[in-house]
């Protein structure tokens, strides 16, 4: 895994902190149809039509109770393949570089991925979800209810 990426121009790299202030467990992985960085979509409204499949370890089957009543969940997940190093990036879509928390660039310090899905179908520990970016294999760190009277905005601005 690559925790530190070389700087392309306009980015700046960082020391990382000597240790880590916490540990996790990865409670399943997310299979999708990407195997590689370069076909996995740029973000997860570009790929609606593909579904993909939560695989939740099964010792967790219990916190699934009731899942199957929402019609959208927030999951959190492991971009385990991401440089962690960089604080001002420069992805092409943008004509300056940004900071890395004014971007959702996979390149983070901790490189947390969040999506709203939708769910489509659970079955026992596997949940079927549209509305994906990552690669086939990507370890799931949570998983929660999305609920739009509070996580939606629809007139927030952006660049
Ligand atoms: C722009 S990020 C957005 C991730 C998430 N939807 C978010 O907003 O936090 C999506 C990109 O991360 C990269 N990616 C996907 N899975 C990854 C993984 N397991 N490790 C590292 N990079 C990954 C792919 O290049 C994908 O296009």
């Amino acid at each position: 895994m690559p925790e530190m990426r070389p700087p392309r121009p306009g980015e700046l790299a960082i020391e990382l902190p000597d240790q880590f202030d916490a540990s996790l467990y990865f409670i399943g992985r997310i299979r999708t149809p990407w195997k590689t960085l370069a076909e996995c979509p740029k973000s997860t409204s570009l790929r609606r039509d593909v579904e993909a499949t939560v695989e939740v370890d099964p010792r967790y089957i219990l916190a699934l109770k009731d899942v199957q009543l929402l019609s959208h969940l927030i999951l959190l997940y492991w971009l385990d393949r991401s440089a962690r190093n960089l604080v001002l990036q420069a992805p092409s879509h943008v004509p300056e570089p940004r900071g890395t928390f004014a971007l959702r660039s996979p390149v983070r310090p901790n490189p947390i991925g969040l999506a709203v899905v939708e769910l489509v179908k659970v079955d026992g520990s596997k949940l079927t979800i549209r509305n994906i970016d990552c690669l086939d294999g990507t370890p799931l760190i949570d998983i929660k209810p999305y609920h739009a009277s509070s996580d939606s905005v629809p007139d927030a601005r952006r660049p």
